[in-house]
């Protein structure tokens, strides 16, 4: 028995802000920002819920699924709106849905730990399915007058809907870690803003990518060639580049999203994989690699095989 995606969708809020918008207050240039980042650009506003709930409905309505058959809502967020309830109680209310609902707050490896979630709940069941979103609004929580940190975060969403199906299940292998010995690189206190020694988490980043994603090819017992796309978190092109150059990945067969989105936290992979999917980039059946890390530090790597039969209507 095993699972299937049927469903995707993704939102951003409308205030675009650009790298000059940065350059005009504060100590910083384009040149610097597209070179050492590659944002160019990314989206400031909205709400985790109200994000949430405009990419999720996108997605029921590509899977063709009422709200109120959904069995599992899960909310990867980092920013949830309030500490008391879940931000995922007010989605569930907002969204119409039937059956349970939680947060869950892995940084920005929270969607690919969400994706596997929700495929452990619907894989033994028939008749299951989930409605698994990440959301974030990072720009709450970042302070817009620090130039290390300032320039690097945005707000946007992304869902997929997964539901119990014959066959094998969409989770080909899957490799989730944190090493809580990095929460003083990267954190941001309840009421704070996000503290961030960003060399130290780069050198850290592309560590934990690399033998994340070795581990998923190995249990998989798949190489780089056989994949049709790679989405990693996106939150610097470096990293990507880093990551790819060692591995052997076609930057080609990799989405990359960050120019136009910065770093979206949980949002940032369902987004990208959400886009190509949009762009016809990965059709019915093809294996595509996600992997992102974050605070933590953690991290979340899965070969997934897609699942809907084409971009929507
Ligand atoms: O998803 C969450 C995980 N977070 C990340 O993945 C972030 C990982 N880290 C990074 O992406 C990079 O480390 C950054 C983009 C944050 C910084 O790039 P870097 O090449 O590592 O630069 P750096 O921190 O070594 O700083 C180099 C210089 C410093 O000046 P000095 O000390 O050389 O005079 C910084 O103060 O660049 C300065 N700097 C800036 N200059 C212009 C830092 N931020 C800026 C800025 N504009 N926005």
């Amino acid at each position: 028995m095993g699972t299937t995606i049927t469903g995707w969708g993704s939102a951003l809020p409308d205030k675009v802000v650009t790298n000059a918008d940065f350059a005009s207050y504060l100590d910083t240039s384009d040149t610097w920002i597209v070179e050492r980042t590659g944002i160019r650009e990314r989206r400031f506003g909205g709400s985790t819920a109200g994000l949430a709930e405009q990419a999720a409905r996108v997605a029921l309505e590509c899977a063709e699924r009422d709200p109120a058959t959904i069995s599992y809502l899960l909310l990867a967020t980092t920013t949830p709106d309030w500490t008391i309830p879940a931000t995922s109680s007010a989605l569930h209310a907002a969204l119409g849905c039937g059956g349970g609902a939680f947060d869950l707050n892995a940084a920005c490896a929270g969607f690919v730990y969400a994706l596997v979630v929700a495929d452990s709940l619907c894989r033994t069941t028939p008749g299951t399915n989930a409605l698994v979103i990440g959301s974030d609004t990072l720009s709450r929580v970042t302070d817009q007058r620090d130039r290390a940190t300032a320039v690097l975060f945005g707000d946007g969403a992304g869902a997929v809907v997964v539901e119990h199906a014959p066959g094998e299940s969409l989770i080909v292998a899957h490799d989730l870690g944190v090493d809580g010995s990095a929460v003083p690189i990267l954190n941001a206190p309840i009421g704070g803003t996000i503290y961030m020694e960003g060399r130290e988490v780069y050198r850290r980043a592309v560590r934990a990518e690399l033998n994340s994603i070795t581990a998923v090819l190995e249990k998989s017992g798949l190489g780089p060639e056989d994949l049709a796309l790679f989405v990693p978190h996106q939150a610097n092109v470096r990293i990507i580049e880093a990551v790819n150059e060692r591995l052997g990945i076609p930057m080609e067969k990799t989405a990359i999203v960050l120019d136009r989105t910065g770093n979206t936290s949980a949002a940032s992979i369902p987004f990208a994989l959400c886009e190509a999917a949009g762009e016809g980039r990965i059709k019915a059946g093809d294996l595509v690699l996600l992997s992102g890390f974050g605070a933590g530090m953690t991290w979340a790597s899965a070969i997934i095989r897609w699942g809907v039969a084409g971009p929507q209507a």
